[in-house]
């Protein structure tokens, strides 16, 4: 089988997720991949797709919308794949020191399509970010950038090997690397 390309899919409301997609999308390039990186609701099928990596940006504690419809209409296909998530969001050093849960939509989703694992890196919020909630965040001094592009790398290398360590895409086993999904 010729190998396929490796789907970036990403849900993100003020672009800080973006550039984490973008980040694991170059790091799967260098390590010799082809890979898209789009967000999650301009990706109309996967079949062209050998492999995937899906991340949101959490808000209350979940994914956003898009990411969870997203994995919802293609589970059947994500199930037949090497699949990896990531959250994005909290804004404190906690996702350096601790191994942060996935939201308990996507953990389900990621236990019926036995994705192989999961990460959560900090997250962002600017000064100048527009919304309600962001207002009064802002106004509570919650702004910064807890992202670790450095960790972020190091998970989407880890992905890269066990890929190249299965040879062809979509084959071989499923134990749990890059962070096992809790
Ligand atoms: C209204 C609001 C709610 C948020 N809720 C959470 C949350 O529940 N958990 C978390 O870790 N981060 C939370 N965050 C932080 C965001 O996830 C963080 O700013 C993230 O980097 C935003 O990504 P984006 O720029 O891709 O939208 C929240 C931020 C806002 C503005």
């Amino acid at each position: 089988m010729a190998e396929m390309s490796v789907l970036v899919a990403y849900a993100s409301k003020h672009g800080s997720t973006e550039l984490i997609a973008d980040a694991i999308g170059d790091a799967l390039r260098r390590a010799g991949h082809d890979v898209d990186v789009r967000p999650v609701s301009d990706v109309r099928d996967l079949t062209r797709y050998g492999a995937a990596v899906v991340g949101s940006a959490l808000y209350i504690g979940r994914w956003q919308g898009d990411a969870l419809t997203f994995l919802r209409r293609h589970e059947a296909s994500l199930a037949g794949m090497p699949v990896w998530f990531f959250s994005s969001g909290p804004l404190d050093d906690s996702a350096e020191t601790a191994q942060l849960p996935a939201p308990k939509a996507v953990a389900e989703i990621a236990a019926r399509i036995g994705a192989r694992g999961h990460a959560t890196f900090g997250g962002h919020l600017a000064p100048d970010a527009r919304g309600f909630v962001e207002h009064f965040m802002i106004r509570g001094g919650r702004t910064g950038d807890w992202r670790n592009f450095e960790r972020i790398e190091m998970w989407a290398d880890a992905v890269a090997a066990e890929l190249a360590r299965e040879g062809v895409l979509g084959a071989a086993g499923r134990e749990p690397t890059a962070g096992a999904v809790r």
